[in-house]
């Protein structure tokens, strides 16, 4: 395929000048249109796209000096060759601060001015195609930043619901809903919020409370889903799911399971010192741990459990107001500061845990058939 021929617009106030360079230029190679002045090459640029413009200086009316800024404003992709008389060189080399490609002396040395407008397209293509290239570039690096990102995303959330899974195995036995794990880590990111954590660390806060209880699953059946209180053994093997959880979870690179590990180990301390494994009190007890603790106990009361009934949200956080020797008092004043979402997380899982009653009913229909 031929390559275009590439459009020049001659602007001089005389018309012989602009005849001859069009004599010159025109032909083979370029195609040419004529103006007279600013106002007709305004009105020509707007109407045609052109590679260059040969710009007389010196003009009645508007002068090239004074077209020029608005023509490599508004059409930043065609190149300028101002033509001057031989005492306005200053001027030409100001122009050429301001955007102009070259410029050419009055009386015209024909060859010269042809090499000047070569020159001057080649620069202007280089120019095109380097933008081009750079802008390709540009979106490129944005595209695959985006992949990135998204597979950054999805790696996160395989993790985030293979965590999911593992807290909800070892919860199965006596929650096959999820829900309690659900709530845990949205209670505690509420207070944590509250209490001023960072976003990034609430978000933390939410993966990780979930996994608690994680050392239960060593925790054996008769233990775990017995009705009745536990005796003295079975009570030191139910603690262990605290020492458990944290071995489970040791050793990760992740700030979520690192601090998850930390909750594991320390949400039944208690603010007096009452607590285990280690019976650490008051500011001994990480933040974390302390945290869960309020979360873990209020949703405990709030929640059949396989040794007892659940208690109503109000006397649930009665209870928890009263508990003030177990708990911190600051981390206390934050779950009642949001009280209004705590009590909003547990209207919204009361659905699975309607679910879950009715797929209990049905079950027993069916075993009793
Ligand atoms: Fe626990």
């Amino acid at each position: 395929m031929a390559a275009r021929r590439e459009k020049i617009l001659i602007v001089d106030d005389e018309q012989s000048i602009r005849g001859l360079l069009r004599q010159v230029l025109a032909g083979t190679r370029y195609r040419c249109e004529e103006a007279g002045n600013a106002e007709e090459a305004v009105k020509k640029l707007e109407k045609n796209s052109f590679s260059l413009v040969l710009l007389d200086i010196k003009m009645p009316g508007r002068s090239g000096l004074d077209l020029l800024p608005e023509i490599k404003s508004s059409f930043p992709d065609t190149a300028v060759i101002m033509a001057t008389a031989v005492g306005d060189t200053d001027v030409a080399v100001q122009c050429m601060k301001h955007g102009a490609y070259d410029f050419i002396t009055k009386p015209f040395i024909l060859d010269d001015v042809v090499i000047s407008v070569e020159r001057a397209l080649e620069k202007r293509r280089l120019e095109i195609e380097n933008r081009a290239y750079r802008e390709h570039l540009e979106q490129m690096v944005e595209e695959r930043t985006l992949a990135l990102r998204e597979a950054m995303g999805k790696i996160k959330l395989a993790s985030l619901d293979t965590i999911h899974r593992l807290a909800r195995a070892a919860e199965y036995r006596d929650d096959d809903t999820g829900s309690h794990i659900e709530r845990i880590g949205r209670y505690s990111a509420a207070i944590a919020r509250q209490m001023g954590w960072k976003d990034g660390e609430v978000e933390d806060m939410l993966y990780a409370a979930p996994m608690h209880d994680v050392g239960k699953i060593a925790v054996p059946d008769r233990i775990l889903l017995k009705t009745g209180s536990l005796d003295a053994d079975e009570w030191e093997i139910m603690k262990t799911h605290t020492i458990i959880g944290a071995e489970i979870l040791q050793g990760s690179d992740a700030k979520f399971i690192q601090l998850a590990e930390v909750i594991a180990l320390t949400h039944h301390e208690k603010w007096d010192g009452g607590g285990y494994p280690r019976g650490l009190r008051a500011r001994e007890i990480p933040l974390e741990g302390r945290i869960v603790a309020v979360a873990d106990v209020f949703d405990a009361l709030t929640s059949v459990r396989p040794y007892k009934e659940p208690f109503s949200l109000g006397e649930s956080l009665d209870i928890v107001r009263e508990g003030e020797g177990h708990f911190d008092p600051e981390v206390l004043d934050a779950f009642f500061a949001v009280e209004d979402e705590i009590r909003s997380i547990r209207e919204w899982y009361k659905d699975e845990e309607e679910s879950r009653l009715r797929r209990m009913v049905a079950e027993l229909q069916y075993a009793n058939r």
